[in-house]
C-alpha cells in the first residue's frame, strides 16, 4: 500500500466516520439558553451583561487581570500592536509560517512585517536564529531598536502559538528585552494552551485571542484582547468603541478609532463556550493518544506533541511527515479529503504572498521545511464526545 492509502486508512480508524470535517464547532451546553435570552431581552448588540460577564470569565480562565472582547482577532491584533505603539513605518517580527491575518493586522497599522524562521520543537518562531538575525540587522540606539539595513524602527514581536503548541515565551521575553522590542502575542489558536502552568497570552504586554468558528471555544465570530494594564485595557476599550467618551446621551469622540466592538449576542455564546473548555481540552487530548496509537508502526510519520514543561490545547491535530517523503503531502492530502476524511496542509509563508514579498525577512530554512512536511488532521472535539 501507498503511504497515502495508509495514512487515510489510520486517520478513517481514528475518526471512525464517513465523513469528517477538520474543526466543527461543539455546542452542547448553554448556548441555546443564553442566546435565547439576549433576544427574548432584547440585548443583541453591542453592549450588555454577557460582553462584561465574558471579559470576567476569560480574565479569569486565563489567569490575565483584563480583557477586552472584539469582533475577531485581527481587529484585536491591530488594537493590541496599536496598544504597544506600533505606528505607521515601524516594522513588526512576525513568524513567515502562519495565519494571513498577523501579517494583516500589521499592515492595518501601517507598519511592516519582517519575517521570522520557525522552530522545529514549537513550530513557533526560531528564538536562537532570531537571536543571531537581530545580531546581525538591529541596533538600539536610545532606547529605540532599529533594522540597520531599512533604516524602520523594529516595535514589536508577535510569537504566535501554532495549532496551540506554546512558543518558549521566557526566552522570547529576554530576547526581546535586550532589543528594547514590546511582544505582543498572537493566541488566537492557544486559548487552554500554558506554559510552566502559566496561560499563553499573559506573558506579551498585550496578547490576543480569537473565537473564530473553527476554534477551540467560538463566539462565531469574535476575539479577545488579553493585558494585565489596567490603562492598556481601558485604551483597548475606548479604541474598539468608536473613541466615544461615556456619555448618557452625548455623541462626542476624540480620535478617529473602530467599530470592533463583540455583540452580546456572540458574548453570550462565548460565555456557554467557555463553561465546557475543559471537556473539549480532555476530549483533544484524548484524540492525540489515538492518532498517536493509530501511526505508531509508521516511521515516515510523527504525531506533533507538546514540548515538556507546556501543556498544548492540540486545538488542531499536527501530523509531520519525514523530510524524504515531503513530496508525498499532496497525494495524502488528495487520498484523505477524496475519502472524506478532511486534512489539509499548513499555510503557504507569509513572505511568499504577494503583498508580503517585499517585506523584510530572514532566512526560513526551518518554516519552508515545515511548510512542505505538516498536515492537519481532524480535530473535532466530537470524534472523542460524540455527536449530540
Ligand atoms: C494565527 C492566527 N492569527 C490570527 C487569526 C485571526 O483571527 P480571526 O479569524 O478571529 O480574525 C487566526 C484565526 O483565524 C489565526 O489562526
Amino acid at each position: 500500500m501507498q503511504l497515502a492509502e495508509i495514512i487515510t486508512e489510520r486517520v478513517r480508524r481514528v475518526t471512525a466516520t464517513a465523513k469528517v470535517a477538520l474543526h466543527e464547532p461543539c455546542f452542547r451546553g448553554r448556548e441555546l439558553a443564553y442566546v435565547t435570552e439576549c433576544i427574548e431581552t432584547g440585548w443583541v448588540s453591542s453592549v450588555g451583561s454577557y460582553v462584561d460577564r465574558f471579559e470576567r470569565d476569560l480574565a479569569a480562565y486565563t489567569g490575565a487581570k483584563h480583557a477586552v472582547v472584539v469582533s475577531n482577532g485581527t481587529s484585536g491584533l491591530q488594537i493590541a500592536l496599536q496598544l504597544v505603539g506600533v505606528e505607521a513605518g515601524d516594522e513588526v517580527l512576525i513568524p513567515a509560517l502562519s495565519f494571513v491575518a498577523t501579517a494583516n493586522a500589521v499592515r492595518h497599522c501601517g507598519a511592516q512585517p519582517h519575517f521570522v524562521d520557525s522552530d522545529e520543537a514549537s513550530l513557533g518562531i526560531g528564538i536562537a536564529a532570531l537571536a543571531e538575525h537581530l545580531g546581525q540587522v538591529a541596533e538600539v540606539l536610545a532606547g529605540v531598536c532599529r533594522n540597520k539595513r531599512t533604516g524602520r524602527r523594529i516595535a514589536a514581536v508577535v510569537p504566535m502559538h501554532t495549532f496551540g503548541h506554546p512558543v518558549d515565551m521566557p526566552a522570547l521575553l529576554e530576547l526581546a528585552a535586550r532589543y528594547h522590542i514590546e511582544v505582543v502575542e498572537d493566541a488566537a489558536e492557544s486559548l487552554g494552551s500554558t506554559i510552566g502552568g502559566r496561560h499563553t497570552g499573559t506573558f506579551g504586554r498585550c496578547s490576543m485571542l480569537s473565537f473564530n468558528g473553527n476554534k477551540i471555544v467560538t463566539t462565531g465570530g469574535g476575539g479577545a484582547i488579553l493585558t494585565d494594564d489596567a490603562a492598556l485595557a481601558k485604551r483597548a476599550k475606548h479604541l474598539s468603541t468608536t473613541a466615544k467618551m461615556p456619555h448618557a446621551w452625548a455623541f462626542y469622540h476624540d480620535e478617529v478609532a473602530y467599530n470592533y466592538r463583540m455583540p452580546n449576542l456572540n458574548a453570550a455564546l462565548g460565555c456557554a463556550q467557555l463553561e465546557q473548555i475543559d471537556g473539549f481540552l480532555d476530549a483533544k487530548r484524548e484524540l492525540t493518544q489515538r492518532y498517536l496509537e493509530a501511526f505508531s508502526d509508521l516511521p515516515h510519520v510523527r504525531l506533533f506533541t507538546e514540548r515538556p514543561g507546556t501543556r498544548a490545547n492540540y486545538w488542531l491535530q499536527t501530523l509531520l511527515i519525514a523530510p524524504e517523503l515531503a513530496e508525498q503531502r499532496d497525494a495524502i492530502l488528495a487520498a484523505t479529503n477524496g475519502a472524506g476524511q478532511m486534512t489539509r496542509p499548513v499555510w503557504e509563508l507569509l513572505s511568499t504572498l504577494p503583498m508580503y514579498r517585499d517585506c523584510a525577512s530572514m532566512a526560513t530554512p526551518v518554516a519552508q521545511d515545515l511548510a512542505r512536511r505538516i498536515i492537519n488532521l481532524p480535530s473535532s472535539p466530537q470524534l472523542i464526545m460524540g455527536a449530540v
